[in-house]
């Protein structure tokens, strides 16, 4: 195999792993425009949420979503299950079933084979089979920097999406995957990864949140969100944001790769961490025990991260039973909703 099939991830220009537009920059460019008004959307883009819904009649929505971003790991075959892992897992944080897909790539071809291209696909392919998805179309261009991703649409009953707010005061926080994947991709970018922990992410970023819904489906959640570019304290202050309540996190009862921490200490972070913690900093009061690689973590951008859900307490030891049973093996318990300070993470 050429250089260029061994390492997608040297094809990256920028910081790689998903680099989002630097939060908040979005906002401004959308701040004032004249949005879509229709009784029918039920989640639109006012509301920031995973995906927008839009009601088709009384028992049946539609949840849409795209997520696309260049090369984070080397083999194109999983690259294209984790872009397509991902850009699913919108789908599943609202509760909805994805159905249809349709492929968004942004291909090299004067630099690199056509084959790389097929493996993508193919990889994105076999998440769609196992979420029970049809792939029906898609669009590609000729660029310099490659880039893959999928626009889902999944089917949601009305009364039953779950978004990001009405989180209740009680409420135990659960996550089902572990934190650390944007500092474990630097790590592979600058060729620093070995061959099992670079397999352990890879492993954990194509696994599907599919089990997680469907497990989730059965209990009493309250809100619900996936775990992405924002890293965990940016998409935890999504949900805190206007819900008149805050949370507390135990700082030891996240799930996290402790390789992770071990880059973080020698400063290998991707850049969107600190646009995340300059962003929703001030959301978050860290207590003094909490050590830096840890809130380093808490702000790491995630690719196809875990979903992040809140449920009734009295039904939280048994949601993590039953997560667990299905072999989602870092569902863990990461903290509460409480009721004071309002629109404040602690972090404990
Ligand atoms: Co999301
Ligand atoms: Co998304
Ligand atoms: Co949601």
């Amino acid at each position: 195999m050429s250089e260029t099939l061994t390492r997608l991830t040297r094809t990256v220009k920028g910081a790689g792993c998903a680099a989002k537009l630097p939060p908040g920059d979005l906002d401004r460019a959308l701040c004032g425009l004249d949005l879509p008004v229709d009784d029918n959307l039920l989640v639109g883009l006012e509301r920031a949420d995973d995906a927008g819904v839009y009601r088709i009649s009384d028992d049946l929505a539609l949840v849409q979503t795209l997520d696309f971003f260049p090369p984070m790991v080397d083999d194109p075959f999983s690259f294209g299950r984790i872009a397509a892992a991902n850009a699913l897992s919108d789908v599943y944080a609202m509760g909805g079933t994805p159905k249809t897909a349709m492929n968004i790539v942004a291909f090299p071809a004067k630099t690199l084979d056509l084959a790389v291209l097929r493996q993508i696909i193919e990889g994105g392919l076999h998440a769609l089979r196992e979420a029970g998805v049809v792939l029906v179309g898609g669009h590609t261009i000729d660029d310099p920097e490659l880039k893959y991703g999928l626009a889902v649409t999944g089917f949601i009953h009305p009364q039953r999406i779950l978004t990001k707010k009405r989180l209740r005061a009680g409420d135990q926080l659960l996550l089902t995957k572990p934190l650390g994947t944007g500092i474990i991709c630097t790590a592979i970018k600058a060729g620093m990864a070995g061959s099992e922990v670079t397999a352990r992410v890879i492993s954990n970023m194509a696994a599907l949140n599919r089990e997680a819904a469907e497990v989730m489906s059965s209990f009493a959640i309250s809100a619900c969100t996936d775990i992405t570019g924002f890293g965990f304290l940016g998409h935890l202050a999504e949900m805190v944001v206007d819900s008149g309540l805050g949370v507390r996190i135990n700082a030891a009862a996240l799930p996290h790769y402790p390789e992770a921490l071990e880059w973080a200490a020698m400063g290998l972070l991707p850049a969107g961490a600190f646009h995340n913690r300059t962003f929703r900093g001030a959301f978050v009061d860290f207590a003094p025990a909490v050590p830096s690689v840890v809130r380093d973590l808490l702000f790491d951008p995630q690719t196809s991260g875990g979903l992040l859900l809140a449920v009734a307490a009295e039904q939280a030891a048994a949601l993590q039973h039953a997560l667990l049973a299905r072999g989602i093996a870092a569902a863990c318990l990461v903290g509460e909703v409480v009721k004071e300070p309002q629109e404040k993470i602690q972090v404990v």
